[in-house]
């Protein structure tokens, strides 16, 4: 088990409770889908009237998902995904994209929400090239060396791990670099981490606050960071061009959103990757 140097200050939202807004669902609401409940679509009416880009954040964030991975399964010949903080299963998927683009690729899916989890199972079930998994970010160590992960992705090769509009529901007393750091510690190199992160670089502190608030009634305490910060999470990678920007403009002709809500980026770790074992 990892032993984090940091309490854990989530407080735990596992039982399941419609009357409780949660952030899985509250992203469902903020992209229009029909996964949520009164109280999420209140709390993303509520993010919106403090943030007012906030439903726009959230589909430029899937849009960035489905480049990052278009660009790892295609030009970085991935064929392995570990993507933490999932969320609930939508169109655009990331074993749909990567299975597009390589009909071998494999997708661990984690979340610590159980309702993500079975909701996922009940919807991936019979899907070879899936797995989900319920585990805590914040528990890098324990989610790294699950029997049911690695049995699925073969941490020798180059493996893409996304964490993907999570980071930023993780507390800074969490430790988030030593979390990530853990993560990339065991990957092969040529592993590739994805992350979105929320930002308040470009909002009022006042706006931010009340984001938290809404999100506190969640049980959830995280953080907006910097891009200076969000920049430091890929320490020990290399950054692929553009680095570290607005996630709406990464490797993307968009104009630039005003004011810039996540910012994305994508590093590989340095090293030649081993050479596949021949199949006997
Ligand atoms: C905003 S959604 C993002 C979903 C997807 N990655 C995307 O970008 O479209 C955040 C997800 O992270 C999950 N999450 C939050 N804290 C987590 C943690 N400590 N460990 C694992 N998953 C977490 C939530 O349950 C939720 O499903």
């Amino acid at each position: 088990m990892y032993e984090s140097p940091h309490p854990v200050t989530l407080v735990e939202q596992q039982s399941f409770d419609s009357g409780v807004p949660n952030i899985a669902r509250i992203y469902d609401a903020l992209l229009g889908g029909k996964d949520n409940y009164a109280v999420d679509r209140e709390a993303a009416i509520a993010l919106t009237a403090a943030i007012p880009g906030a439903a726009r954040a959230a589909r430029d964030n899937r849009a960035f998902l489905a480049r990052a991975v278009r660009y790892l399964a295609g030009r970085a010949g991935i064929t392995q995904f570990l993507d933490i903080g999932t969320g609930l299963p939508t169109r655009g998927h990331v074993h749909e994209i990567a299975c597009t683009a390589s009909p071998s690729a494999r997708v661990a899916y984690i979340d610590n929400d159980p309702v993500v989890v079975a909701h996922a199972n009940a919807v991936l079930a019979g899907t070879p090239a899936v797995i989900i998994a319920e585990a805590d970010v914040r528990f890098p160590l324990d989610l790294m060396t699950r029997p049911a992960v690695r049995a699925h992705l073969d941490f020798e090769q180059p493996v893409a791990v996304l964490l993907v509009a999570v980071l930023h529901f993780v507390a800074d007393s969490d430790g988030p670099r030593s979390i990530v750091r853990c993560i990339t510690d065991h990957l092969a190199p040529g592993s590739y981490l994805v992350i979105s992160h929320g930002t308040g670089d470009q909002t009022p502190p006042e706006a931010i606050r009340q984001a938290r608030d809404i999100y506190d009634i969640a049980y959830v305490r995280g953080a907006a960071r910097t891009r200076h910060d969000i920049e430091g999470l890929f320490d020990g990678l290399d950054l692929i061009p553009p680095g570290v920007v607005d996630a709406a403009r990464w490797r993307s002709r968009r104009g630039a959103s005003r004011p810039v809500l996540l910012y994305a980026g994508i590093g590989r770790k340095p090293g030649r990757p081993t050479a596949l074992r021949p199949v006997p």
